[in-house]
């Protein structure tokens, strides 16, 4: 976002902190609980989040060509490689063979050696050795190799696609308005500083919807975000399937009285994106953390896989040391007080106490995704 725009959203941002409001929808919604616990519905969103474009982690994952990195997706082990022509490539991280992965964490290597029984695959995905030829005459044939995933590198992320046979990503057309934005941020080019599993009993959608409004603050939150960030307050702003959350900051009605030229936007402000189906993006000045979030064996379960990148220089101990310190407290605040709460309200939803939830007007996030996903689905729960 050029400063504009970012002074835009600051002066937006003053005018409901400054007459203590937000952003709201026409009318409340009312939501079934079915939505997060119905196993049909479940098995229609799997599928839907299983064929979408998926931001697995920051450019800054894969540096410099050789480097590699690895995930897990939707439970499918994956491998990414940047390989000498820059390029960045992903394959199923399951050996030919006996389905072993081939690599763990992430560094540099050119080769990947199957711990089971020694296949190498060099870092474009072909086989290229290993003992016991004679043992595979039809198997190892020219072109055999790990199964390649269409990947891409785009807006400073890392993307990949599950299906091997889906073609390339367009993830230009997947962001729309939106990708030049997070592009802008530059979070792509911070330090990546780990990444941290939630396994959770929480439908997945239930554990993004934590994300989709700051009105819990002040009551979830009162001893931590909640002393920084106002309760009850942000900006709604969507892009498609998309949207973005604009958090102001408690101290932010300081600024009202400073010419504007002197505003710091980033001091004042933390920005939520939602990205569809199942990412949440967060920009701060500190930190741009994303929250992958994926439906688990059955609608009460998902796992979200947490990581962080820094803007700061990490070469000494001391920033290094700082900033896992950051990230482990923003950790354990969603761990500790969003997910330990929702777990609870999926055990409520899941007994059949009460058929619906209700989103306010004052939760358009909420609003938001649930319309994208009905769209999508193409028959809503919703029965009024
Ligand atoms: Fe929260």
């Amino acid at each position: 976002m050029d400063r504009y725009e970012l002074i835009d959203l600051t002066r937006r941002a003053l005018k409901i902190a400054t007459d203590r409001t937000t952003d709201m929808t026409a009318s409340e919604r009312r939501q079934p609980a079915a939505a997060y616990t119905d196993r049909d519905r479940f098995d229609r969103e799997r599928e839907l989040v299983r064929r979408a474009p998926q931001l697995v982690g920051y450019r800054s994952e894969l540096p410099t060509p050789g480097t590699f990195c690895t995930k897990t997706v939707m439970d499918v082990p994956v491998l990414l490689t940047r390989a000498a022509d820059g390029q960045v490539r992903a394959f199923q991280n399951v050996c030919a063979h006996r389905q072993a992965p081939v690599a763990q964490g992430c560094g540099e290597a050119e080769r990947f050696v199957c711990p089971f029984h020694a296949w190498v695959y060099n870092n474009e995905g072909q086989y290229v050795g290993g003992p016991g030829q004679d043992g595979f005459p039809q198997t190892l044939r020219p072109g055999v190799g790990l199964t390649e995933l269409p990947a891409a590198e785009h807006s400073g992320f890392l993307w990949v696609g599950l299906d091997p046979a889906a073609g390339p990503l367009d993830i230009a057309d997947h962001l729309g308005d939106l990708g030049p934005e997070l592009e802008s941020w530059n979070i792509g080019n911070w330090a990546p500083i780990g990444e941290k599993v939630l396994d959770t009993q929480i439908n997945w959608k239930f554990a993004l919807d934590t994300f989709a409004e700051n009105y819990h603050f002040a009551s979830v939150h009162k001893d931590t975000f909640g002393l920084i960030a106002r309760s009850n307050c942000a900006l709604f702003d969507s892009f498609g399937p998309h949207h973005r959350l604009v958090f102001p900051l408690r101290h932010i009605t300081d600024i009202a009285e400073q010419p504007e030229d002197s505003w710091e936007p980033l001091h004042n402000l933390a920005v939520i994106y939602a990205l569809y189906p199942n990412i949440v993006l967060s920009a701060t000045v500190a930190n741009g953390e994303v929250f992958r979030v994926y439906p688990g064996r059955e609608p009460g379960h998902s796992v979200t896989y947490h990581q962080n990148a820094t803007p700061m220089d990490l070469s000494d101990e001391a920033t290094r040391k700082g900033a896992g310190e950051i990230f482990e407290y923003a950790h354990a605040t969603v761990r500790d007080e969003d997910y330990r709460l929702a777990a609870e309200i999926q055990r409520a939803m899941a007994s059949g106490a009460r058929a619906e939830l209700v989103f306010g007007r004052n939760e358009p996030g909420l609003h938001h995704r649930h319309l994208a996903f009905d769209a999508a689905l193409g028959d809503p729960l919703l029965h009024d």
